[in-house]
């Protein structure tokens, strides 16, 4: 794996203590290789989105739309609300995706993960981000898809997720996720460059 760093955030759709898509956050932050630096984002102070406020965004929404520009690499982790994703993970795409010329996502790698106790592990709502997060620009890691079913069975008390076969998916996203990143970031990099020599 390249040695460079590689600035990585993440962000659970769920504002609930023992969230397990936190916990599926967590528990793949553990995995990551030294040359990491890496950000659990909490969307607890995003304001219900409203466009008459876009001008005058706040503070929490522009702190996430910072903290999502100068990430090398993003995860989402989100619950399953009704078929889809949840309102507040929604919300805070909402916000971060105004104007859209600037979308802070865009080029940006972007791993999905979903966790729900229902026995088809959020597919729905993994399924719903990815299309949500290609109009923003952002590139989506195809697979493996982290799809955790029946969740309140899969962590033990410290919130260590006991489930292998998850954690063998979650390694193999986490090295494709940081082999496209850095591929990406090396190629802006590159254009960069030929720019200032053209
Ligand atoms: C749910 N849950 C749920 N699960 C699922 O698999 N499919 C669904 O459509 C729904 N719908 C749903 C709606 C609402 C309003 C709630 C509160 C819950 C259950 C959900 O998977 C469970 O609460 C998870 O624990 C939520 O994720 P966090 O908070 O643990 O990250």
């Amino acid at each position: 794996m390249n040695s460079e760093t590689i600035k990585i955030i993440g962000i659970p759709g769920s504002l609930r203590k023992n969230s397990y898509n936190k916990y599926l956050i967590m528990n793949m932050f553990e995995m990551l290789p030294e040359n990491a630096e890496s950000e659990i984002l909490d969307l607890n102070g995003v304001p219900i989105y409203n466009q008459d406020e876009e001008p005058n965004a706040p503070y929490s929404v522009n702190l996430i739309r910072k903290k999502v520009r100068d990430a090398d690499l993003i995860f989402i982790s989100t619950p399953e609300y009704n078929h889809a994703i949840s309102g507040v993970l929604k919300n805070a795409i909402d916000w971060l995706s105004r104007p859209p010329s600037q979308s802070p996502f865009a080029w940006k790698t972007v791993a999905v993960l979903s966790a729900s106790t229902g026995s088809i592990g959020g597919a729905r709502a993994q399924e719903d981000l990815r299309r949500i997060l290609e109009p923003l620009g952002a590139i989506v890691v195809p697979r493996p898809e982290v799809i955790l079913t029946n969740a309140d069975k899969k962590f033990d008390n410290n919130g260590h997720l006991v489930d292998q076969e998850a954690r063998k998916l979650m390694a193999e996203l986490l090295q494709n996720s940081i082999r496209l990143s850095l591929a990406i970031k090396n190629s802006m990099h590159e254009q960069f460059a030929l720019r200032l020599l053209t």
